[in-house]
């Protein structure tokens, strides 16, 4: 039998109930790639057939982890940001997700004079999952009708988040509850 989003969901449940750390992080990712191997779940929620969008597929009560898929229309180049305390997992349904992380190299002081430096660059193709830790600067960029399954640690909607700005060298606080940028 296929492993379905409720075995999924479950097991990452008891996961994270047990192992809110590194390891706990890596054995969600792994079984993220577990669950794109799921033909049926990939059909339902990133087929071809689906409207374009951004659908919550569980939100774990207990951990607070969020389960989304994301359905995407045109590709585009994300700025980099961070989801503040939260941790992303990515996993790629279709098309393909080039992942990169940023490091902020000034002293902090100024928010309106920042400088990032691109610290990794890596590709996820169908089936392969990849995972931001809890602070880590990031932008992702995609092409036309790429789908992905993004688990996120909490509700980033509900939480203050960072967006920079490479061309001005800047630094804004998305408050909670504002638009997410993915
Ligand atoms: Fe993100």
């Amino acid at each position: 039998m296929s492993y379905t989003l409720q075995d999924f969901c479950a097991e990452i449940h008891d996961i994270l109930v047990a192992e809110r750390n590194d390891d706990g992080r890596e054995k969600v990712r792994q079984k993220l790639e577990q669950l794109l191997a799921n033909e049926t779940f990939i059909e339902q929620c990133c087929g071809p057939d689906k409207p374009v969008g951004v659908y919550k597929l569980n939100e774990d009560p207990t951990t607070g982890a969020v389960v989304l898929s994301h359905v995407m229309g045109e590709g585009t180049i994300s700025p980099p940001h961070d989801h503040g305390n939260s941790w992303a997992i990515y996993g790629q349904a279709t098309g393909y997700t080039v992942m990169r992380e940023w490091e902020r190299t000034d002293d902090g002081a100024d928010d309106e004079d920042i400088a990032l430096e691109k610290t990794s660059e890596y590709r996820l193709d169908p089936g392969q999952v990849g995972l931001f830790n809890p602070g880590v600067i990031h932008s992702i960029e995609y092409p036309d009708n790429a789908r992905f399954v993004r688990v996120t640690g909490v509700d980033l909607d509900g939480i203050d988040r960072k967006a920079y700005n490479l061309k001005h060298k800047t630094v804004k606080t998305i408050r909670a509850e504002s638009a997410n940028q993915g």
